[in-house]
């Protein structure tokens, strides 16, 4: 035989036993099952619809949140899950009930459980090392690293932005935006980048002028995190803030529109003028109280705070408003990113080309982190700085998942589904105009109203009884965060379901 040929041979037996050994850690049983299991996850990638043994909690998610309970606060989980079962559009329960998610883990499965593309990805050799040793990428990147971000992250680079710096989480992403917004609006003020000596001492001490009174202009209803700078700026919901200490930081309305957006264009106008108008206040205020707004930040929609959506002129008087006033104009794409309203960014509704100075990410991007124009940058080491930075193999992960969107044209399906979903909302909205109001959406980024709290809240009971995961948010609004592979198929066996539940209620 000859030595290359012994040599394919012997790579094609390693990938198949790596692929056998990850699918045997991934089924944590017989290796012979779990090798057929391997073949049937490549053909069928999705389950063909709900199906339900327990009320949801069952008996074993019952035990399991007890047994966890007397390590951790379980209040928020909902049950226990088995994500080796769990494919495409179905997550699949610890009491093996399959439900249809339509929530995504909070909007963060861009291509469904189980991608075979993924899996794959998990199964070459190649990739191995990137999983297993995880680097302070800050001070030892791989060597691949900028070849990796370049096929990943810069690949679909917001307009105007050529620079990245990967992150943790969502509110580890905005915390650091934040701080080089405020870095790059000092270093304005100096007009150059050295720091004086009384800067130097003070800053030790939490005083100004090193720490200096700037302020991060937030709206109304907004959220951008629970970390201690991004909760400043979250204003959705009381239980996230109470009895953290805050910043003095100006806080806009944000526009409460009327829906449907076509049907109440003048209204909402003037609604979107009245904030804009106040917006320019706070920073002219905040200016004379002597804690000038470094920057403004703002979701394209506001998602935690009740899907509240504003217009693409809104989005554009607002940035010409920040560059007026001298602020960074920074846009929490952390869960309106990805693809979820049909364009990879929704800020790529608005029509400009050059929508913002920063942009965050993290969720349907699997690695968190944020675009920003050249100027942003830090200008010394260690300023945006922590251990990790990110994690390499979230960026292989990422460059994979974008090959799927692209290769499957998921954009395009997510609009095409965005609009059946939205049809759908807004017949049975008309069906059932007791219980249901202020349908909206983008792409499959949508929401709808609930009479009170109390009835959203068996609304949601009910469907996940009857197989269909969905979310809360705001007062009163469900929200639907499928992931982008959600079919029309997917809208309608989710709009007979909801309408099943919402009869139950009539
Ligand atoms: C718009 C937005 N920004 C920031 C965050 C915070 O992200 P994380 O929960 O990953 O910290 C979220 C999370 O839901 C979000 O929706």
């Amino acid at each position: 035989m000859l030595k290359r040929e012994r040599e394919r041979e012997r790579e094609i037996e390693r990938e198949r036993h790596t692929t056998w050994t990850l699918m045997c850690l991934l089924k944590k049983e017989s290796c012979r099952y779990v090798s057929k299991a391997a073949t049937k996850t490549q053909v069928e990638f999705d389950y063909d619809g709900p199906s339900m043994k327990t009320t949801v909690p069952g008996p074993r998610s019952h035990e399991l949140t007890k047994q966890l309970g007397e390590i951790q606060n379980v209040g928020a989980i909902n049950f226990f899950c088995n994500y080796e079962e769990s494919r495409g559009n179905y997550l699949v329960d610890v009491d093996g009930n399959r439900m249809l998610d339509v929530y995504t883990q909070i909007s963060s499965i861009p291509i469904g459980y189980n991608h075979p593309a993924l899996l794959k990805l998990m199964a070459n050799p190649n990739n191995l090392s990137t999983f297993v040793n995880r680097p302070a990428l800050g001070i030892l990147p791989p060597e691949n690293f900028p070849d990796k971000l370049t096929e990943s992250l810069l690949s679909v680079a917001p307009s105007g932005m050529t620079r990245v710096q990967t992150m943790a989480c969502g509110s580890c992403s905005n915390e650091n935006a934040y701080k080089a917004m405020f870095i790059w609006y000092r270093n304005k003020e100096r007009g150059h980048n050295i720091p004086s000596d009384e800067d130097i001492s003070t800053c030790m001490i939490n005083q100004a002028p090193g720490c200096p009174d700037l302020s991060i202009l937030s709206f109304m209803g907004g959220f951008h995190g629970r970390t201690m700078g991004c909760l400043a700026t979250t204003h959705s919901k009381a239980i996230h803030k109470l009895d953290v200490p805050s910043f003095d930081w100006p806080i806009a309305p944000f526009p409460r529109l009327q829906y449907p957006l076509e049907e109440f264009t003048r209204e909402n106008a003037q609604e979107e003028a009245r904030c804009l108008e106040e917006v320019e206040d706070l920073i002219v205020k905040w200016r004379q109280k002597g804690k000038p707004v470094a920057g403004i930040v703002i979701e394209p929609i506001q998602a935690e705070g009740g899907d509240n959506h504003a217009s693409p002129n809104f989005f554009r008087s607002l940035r010409n408003i920040a560059r007026k006033h001298g602020c960074a104009f920074h846009v929490d794409e952390v869960q309106t990113g990805g693809g979820c309203t049909g364009k990879f960014w929704a800020h790529e509704h608005w029509g400009t080309d050059d929508p913002a100075d920063i942009v965050s990410f993290s969720k349907k991007l699997l690695t968190g982190g944020y675009y920003h124009k050249d100027e942003l940058q830090a200008d010394k080491a260690y300023r945006i700085f922590n251990t990790w930075m990110g994690d390499p193999s979230k960026n292989l992960f990422l460059a994979e998942v974008l090959n799927v969107i692209r290769r499957e044209n998921l954009l395009e399906e997510v609009t095409r589904s965005g609009k059946a979903l939205l049809n759908g909302l807004y017949e049975l909205q008309a069906q059932y105009p007791g219980i249901l109001s202020r349908a909206r959406g983008q792409g499959t980024f949508c929401a709808i109203d609930i009479c009170d709290d109390a009835t959203r809240n068996s609304i949601l009971l009910k469907a996940r009884d009857k197989g269909v995961l969905l979310g809360g948010c705001g007062d009163r609004s469900i929200r639907f965060r499928p992931a982008l592979v959600f079919k029309e198929y997917h809208v309608h066996l989710f709009l007979n379901i909801f309408n099943d539940v919402l009869a139950q209620h009539k």
